[in-house]
């Protein structure tokens, strides 16, 4: 489903170049819930932007659905939903259906799915009671429930969100979680960022850690578990990346 092959980006930035993502290859079967792990500049949202085709590789090449994110990025945006963290892309004078209705119009829906489909996430989240409402007073959370159903107005296959929990209340944050099972129910393909480790091991099935552009861990959990003799994976994540640079220092 989505085919990560020997991916590298580098950014010139002034005079110097910095490498976000370092030869990554991994590859994720339709269906998982997979969660992206890394320090603070790890290439994260690097990673993510490029499976949205929101940036060209510098070398190597992605995969969606057998569909190239360079060579085909019109097929590859019809089968994702992106949320990056912060950017709610949202317009503050418009209600919330207003918005909805929006990128609803943007994805080719008809007036009759726009209806039944905002009526459908709107009960999902809890929003009923302010759909009505413009979304510049919105708090954060009720902010972030909108983008979240912006990002999969258009019912994608495979949904890609940056730590899409920060900044959420507890309420929230578990609305998120809700939304997680009852995507993983419908056979959508999640990959999300976080540094929440609780959130991760509750909602994933595998996990991609990564360290200073490179990727020191990629599989399945419950093997990872096995393997460390642990299932603590704040403590197996950061053993990982002191083995992780011991390994690339040598
Ligand atoms: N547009 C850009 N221009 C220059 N450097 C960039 C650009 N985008 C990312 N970088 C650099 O790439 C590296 C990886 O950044 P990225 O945003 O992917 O990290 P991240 O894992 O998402 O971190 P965080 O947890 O802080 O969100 C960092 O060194 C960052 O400064
Ligand atoms: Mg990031």
């Amino acid at each position: 489903m989505i085919e990560i092959h020997e991916l590298t980006k580098r950014f010139q930035d002034k005079k110097i170049v910095v490498t976000a993502v370092k030869h990554v290859s991994f590859s994720v079967k339709e269906g998982q819930v997979v969660g992206l792990l890394g320090e603070n500049g790890a290439g994260k949202t690097t990673l993510l932007r490029a499976i949205a085709t929101l940036l060209t590789p510098t070398d190597g090449s992605i995969k969606v659905g057998g569909y190239d994110t360079v060579k085909n990025p019109e097929q590859v945006k019809k089968r994702i939903g992106v949320l990056f963290g912060g950017e709610t892309g949202l317009y503050d004078r418009l209600t919330a259906r207003e918005n909805l209705e929006y990128f609803a119009t943007l994805y080719g829906l008809s007036k009759h799915e726009t209806k039944v489909r905002i009526e459908d996430l709107a009960k999902m989240f809890g929003m009923r009671d302010y759909l009505n409402r413009k979304v510049g007073g919105f708090s954060k959370g009720m902010r972030q429930k909108v983008a979240i159903a912006r990002a999969i107005i258009h019912n994608p296959d495979i949904i890609l969100f940056d730590e899409p929990t920060t900044g959420l209340d507890i309420t929230s944050s578990n609305v998120f979680r809700q939304l997680v099972h009852q995507l993983k129910r419908e056979g959508k393909t999640i990959i999300f960022s976080s540094h929440i480790m609780e959130e991760v091991s509750l909602l994933c099935d595998s996990v991609a850690m990564m360290h200073k552009g490179e990727l020191v861990y990629q599989g399945n959990l419950d093997a990872l578990y096995k393997a460390e003799g642990s299932q603590d994976l704040n403590y197996i994540f950061m053993s990982k990346l002191v083995r992780g640079s011991e390994h690339y220092a040598s």
